[in-house]
């Protein structure tokens, strides 16, 4: 058999000194990503991540605690393993820096490093920022004395040390990076580093004697290893670098990408190949330093007290629109800011009404007019043709960013194709074709609309992990794995003949205003409301008259001059039209928008304020508050019966 090509990646190794929070996930998840792509893309991915666990800032917050560092560390990084889970993160390996495999491998980098002559002893005399675990000479330190990256304060540090030949390596470097344009990503980051290293290399702490939570020193044990040097090491310790085994070192190495927040862009391209050089060993393909989310106006962190924590947002709004949202809000190496509102925005209208409505329209229509049997594809129009060519060129289109791990980029050119197939059963109108007679069309449009609806859920696969087996299912494929692979997206090929199994709603949307509510818990006392009587018998016939229909919100205004009415235009099948209605009380306008509400439809138009209402909406009323009535993936114009 023919050998896989393999793929490494990596995300940074987190600090447990907190809880994890959505920055974490993103990095994570973004890994997890590639590493799913790659899989299917026919791969031999590893994916590793991990914990930094020693060094002074962990120590003192286990001291604050009363606890060593073990007892403090332990439930935090089940934290972080839980949290992975929760967010289906398929990782290869987990590494520990407390693990005796890394401790060994850091300790033999060290020591090769040390006989090569580029580790001497010397005496520090600087500053050290213990959030960042950072080194400052005075020069580099912000105004009033503060780290430069964090703005907090530094510590003054005096201490014999070990010192790493960095300042040798500064024209090696320099040709490094300049030979492998690709190396640093974004490009700004590279110009960025580039001028850094140009000012000129000092040489680097790696070791400190006025704490011991750290890696001794074999031939110095007095000494720890400098908490950088000992993380970064572990890109290749679990590879199994400094044991006996080296088939992984062998096979992996060196890594394809060490994803990075920009926080940590400069170790990661600076520090780490120099070390690599140094050590003789060849240097990673790529490093990319992904921008921030932000909370507020700030960088979200554990000491700002803003941290949203992940597991309570999978809770309520499930692993797949989750990992959607953080990847499709980054723009690459740029920044985003986080609120829940953006966040139901996008479920509510990428993946409810997007991807979602499709779903349900294609299965919703197969049923009615097909007895839910996928039929082979008889004639072809124009309108076939663009949606055609447009899912032809989606995948190559979609590749070429996720290749670059550009999600937001990938998945906006996806929804592009998906935003076709809506549009395109508006034109191609299959109810139309249906009551029309023309079967040959109408088995054309309903299989071009499944085959898409396939390539769009095998494109989407690797963001989202339990949505396509739903897919699927509702699509009656679940069993044929091999219209599931990405080899499959290269032909234009439904099975036919297939049962559908129309099922829920991937993505129900949510009420942006029942977030506030939550935000907000109100506690009442409880007392039974009070219920109308129920009125006289009437007979079905009478009922009958009443034509109700679905009515899809597209606008809707306050009336002006009037404190109780709102203004409505609303789309009931083909048709447009205006209602007033008595909600302004108990509804913002904008809440309204976009829901599919009931409407009497035969209602003798009536003159409100001057406007003339075509028909009235219904609401559920209690104790004096109203709620629209809704049928939530149902557009207007269907009956109600
Ligand atoms: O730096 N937005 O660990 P750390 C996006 N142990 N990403 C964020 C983020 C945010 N607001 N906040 C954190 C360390 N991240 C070292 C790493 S590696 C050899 C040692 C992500 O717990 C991002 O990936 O402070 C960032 O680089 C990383 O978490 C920092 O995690
Ligand atoms: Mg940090």
């Amino acid at each position: 058999m023919k050998e896989k090509k393999t793929f490494y990646i990596t995300t940074p190794i987190y600090y447990p000194s907190g809880s994890p929070h959505i920055g974490h996930a993103y990095t994570t998840v973004a890994a997890d990503t590639m590493t799913r792509y790659k899989k299917m893309r026919g791969y031999d991915a590893r994916f590793l991540t991990g914990t930094d666990e020693h060094g002074q800032k962990i120590q003192r917050k286990a001291a604050s605690e009363g606890k060593t560092p073990i007892e403090y560390i332990d439930p935090i990084v089940d934290v972080f393993k839980n949290l992975w889970k929760t967010l289906m993160i398929d990782y290869s390996d987990f590494i520990r820096t407390t693990e005796p495999r890394h401790i060994k491998g850091v300790q033999q980098i060290f020591q090769t490093i040390y006989e090569k002559g580029d580790i001497y002893k010397s005496e520090y005399e600087g500053w050290y920022c213990t959030p960042c675990e950072t080194f400052f000479t005075e020069r580099q330190l912000e105004e009033g004395g503060l780290c430069p990256d964090c703005h907090r304060p530094v510590e003054k540090m005096k201490e014999e040390s070990y010192f790493f030949r960095m300042s040798k390596y500064a024209d090696q470097w320099l040709k490094f990076v300049e030979e492998n344009p690709d190396f640093i990503q974004p490009e700004s980051r590279r110009n960025e580093m580039i001028n850094f290293v140009k000012q000129g290399l000092e040489d680097l702490c790696v070791s400190r004697t006025s704490f011991d939570w750290g890696i001794p020193i074999t031939i110095a044990p007095k000494h720890v290893i400098y908490v950088w040097f000992d993380a970064l090491s572990n890109y290749i310790t679990a590879l199994g670098y400094g044991s006996d085994n080296d088939e992984l070192m062998q096979k992996y190495w060196p890594a394809d990408i060490h994803l990075v927040g920009k926080d940590i862009i400069r170790f990661h391209t600076i520090i780490w190949p120099i070390m690599l050089m140094a050590a003789g060993l060849p240097l990673p393909k790529k490093v990319i330093g992904h921008g921030w989310i932000l909370v507020g106006d700030g960088k979200m962190s554990k000491s700002m007290g803003n941290v949203i924590d992940p597991v309570v947002l999978v809770d309520k709004y499930g692993v797949d629109s989750i990992r959607y949202f953080l990847l499709r809000e980054l723009p690459y190496g740029l920044d985003a800011n986080y609120s829940e509102e953006a966040l139901v925005n996008r479920i509510n209208i990428d993946l409810a009404n997007d991807y979602g409505n499709l779903l349900s329209r294609t299965t919703a229509m197969l049923q009615k007019f097909q007895g839910g049997i996928v039929k082979a594809p008889v004639t072809t129009d124009d309108i076939d043709d663009a949606l055609l060519a447009l899912m032809e060129e989606t995948p190559a289109a979609v590749e070429a960013c996720f290749d670059d791990m550009k999600f937001s980029d990938g998945l906006a050119a996806l929804w592009k194709l998906v935003a076709a197939a809506n549009k395109y059963i508006d034109e191609a109108a299959p109810w139309a074709l249906n009551k029309a007679g023309n079967f040959d069309r109408l088995s054309t449009v309903m299989y071009n609309l499944c085959e898409v609806i396939r390539q769009v859920t095998i494109l989407l696969a690797p963001v989202m992990p339990t949505i396509p087996a739903k897919v699927w299912q509702q699509l009656g494929i679940s069993e044929m794995a091999e219209y599931h692979t990405w080899e499959s997206l290269k032909e234009y090929t439904f099975p036919v003949d297939v049962q559908i199994a129309r099922g829920e709603p991937l993505f129900p949307r949510i009420d942006l205003a029942s977030l506030i509510i939550e935000e907000k818990p109100v506690v009442e006392e409880v007392k039974e409301p009070e219920y109308e009587p129920i009125k006289e018998e009437i007979s079905i016939d009478d009922f009958a008259k009443v034509d109700l229909r679905t009515a899809t919100v597209l606008a809707c205004e306050k009336v002006p001059k009037s404190s109780k009415l709102l203004k409505f235009r609303l789309k009931v099948g083909a048709e447009e039209r205006t209602v007033v209605s008595g909600v302004a009380k108990h509804y913002e306008p904008e809440q309204l928008v976009g829901k599919n509400m009931v409407l009497i439809a035969n209602l003798k138009p009536v003159t409100i304020f001057g406007i003339e209402s075509q028909g009235m909406l219904l609401y559920a009323e209690l104790d004096g508050k109203l709620e629209a009535i809704e049928a939530p993936t149902v557009k207007g114009g269907a009956t109600v019966k």
